[in-house]
């Protein structure tokens, strides 16, 4: 007998945390993947009411309230034309918790899950630990998701592919052609796609498109959530959505787990889902002004950085010893190889911060780039 379990042996902390744990307590961070504005004012004070008035000392359904699950759904009959019924979403602790049910309900021992690579921490590490096979699958030059690499690497053994859209790290937005045909193949080979949509509203140029549109079959399964939309990260609130027979499956998995979403958290969401959108509106403007400032910086250094065109992440190609000299010199930014092996070569630049500080970052980026050249 070994003290661990071999799955837990296949996973380890993220190498996100070694950089943060690397760096200077007064380094400039553009390690970070959460937006730096506070949560708007109205969902904040419907939890505070909530908890006041003894609203939240209970367990709610597993599902979720159903005041929430029902904003969720009017979410996505608004955003992105899907009609869903009743019990197609459930509540979770995050876009994470979301994730790890799609995986866990969805994935046998041994079988494949293929997602973008460099790409989100998390694909991998949940794979493992449903005892599946990550496959991480190379992007196209512009950093996006070719839909025909999906097709090529599907076997009999594919249980899964994730699709992620704006994209972490890279920033990268799928066309509407892509998203159709991510939806046909999962229609095509039977196999699922997880959507991870938790960037929807951060598009700066083209527009967001949910695969689940276009599939005609419930291969699709989306991961959304409150936490980049909302400058929500700290109060754990997402969802999954997926046809009821898919969600009654994950809801097996939530309902150990986590039993339910925390309820002052689902007390925010619902404010935040139904209320006034502008304070999204204001904070996808600002991105765009920081990705234009930092964009210029890192083209004049002689960086070759595909436009990012979503999120707020940029992914430069960057010589050897970079990302080194940057975190030296006192900022923080993340090796591509911390997002997969294709990552390799690449940065991740969050811009989730002030211009003052993306101004100053710059200049230190110079200095590194002209010393290892
Ligand atoms: C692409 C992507 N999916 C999911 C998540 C998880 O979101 P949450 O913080 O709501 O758990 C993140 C968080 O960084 C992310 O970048």
């Amino acid at each position: 007998m070994t003290d661990f379990s071999e799955r837990v042996e296949r996973i380890s902390i993220s190498g996100i945390r070694e950089v943060f744990e690397a760096a200077d307590e007064d380094a400039i961070n553009l390690g970070l993947g959460q937006p730096d504005f506070p949560t708007p004012r109205h969902a904040r004070e419907a939890a505070v009411e909530a908890i006041e008035s003894g609203k939240t000392d209970a367990y709610t359904s597993n599902y979720g309230m159903e005041a929430l699950t029902d904003a969720i759904r009017e979410k996505h009959a608004r955003d992105n034309d899907l009609d869903l019924e009743e019990g197609s979403v459930i509540a979770t602790a995050g876009g994470s918790e979301a994730l790890h049910l799609a995986i866990e309900a969805h994935v046998d021992d041994g079988e494949e899950v293929l997602f973008p690579d460099p790409g989100f921490v998390s694909y991998e590490a949940l794979t493992n630990l449903a005892g599946g096979e990550p496959v991480g699958l190379p992007l196209r030059e512009d950093l996006t998701l070719d839909p025909a690499t999906v097709e090529e690497r599907i076997t009999e053994d594919t249980a899964a592919f994730v699709v992620n859209s704006p994209a972490n790290p890279t920033g990268a937005v799928q066309s509407v052609e892509d998203m159709k045909e991510f939806a046909r193949i999962a229609d095509e080979h039977d196999v699922l796609c997880i959507s991870d949509e938790m960037y929807e509203h951060i598009v700066f140029e083209g527009e967001h498109r949910s695969p689940m549109e276009f599939a005609e079959t419930d291969n699709v399964v989306v991961v959304n959530g409150c936490s980049k939309a909302y400058s929500m990260t700290g109060w754990r609130l997402g969802w999954v959505a997926g046809s009821p027979r898919r969600v009654e499956r994950m809801l097996r998995v939530h309902q150990y787990v986590q039993a339910c979403a925390s309820a002052p958290a689902q007390y925010a969401a619902e404010a935040a889902l139904t209320g006034p959108q502008e304070p999204v509106d204001e904070m996808v403007e600002a991105f765009a002004e920081r990705r234009d400032v930092l964009l210029d910086g890192l083209e004049d250094m002689g960086l070759e950085v595909p436009t990012p065109e979503g999120a707020f992440y940029a992914m430069p190609k960057v010589p050897e010893g970079w990302v080194d000299e940057v975190v030296d010199r006192g900022v923080v930014v993340v090796p591509g190889e911390a997002f997969g092996r294709y990552g390799e070569g690449y940065a991740r630049i969050s811009y989730a911060t002030s211009l003052d500080e993306i101004e100053a970052a710059l200049d230190v980026m110079r200095e590194a780039t002209e010393a290892v050249r």
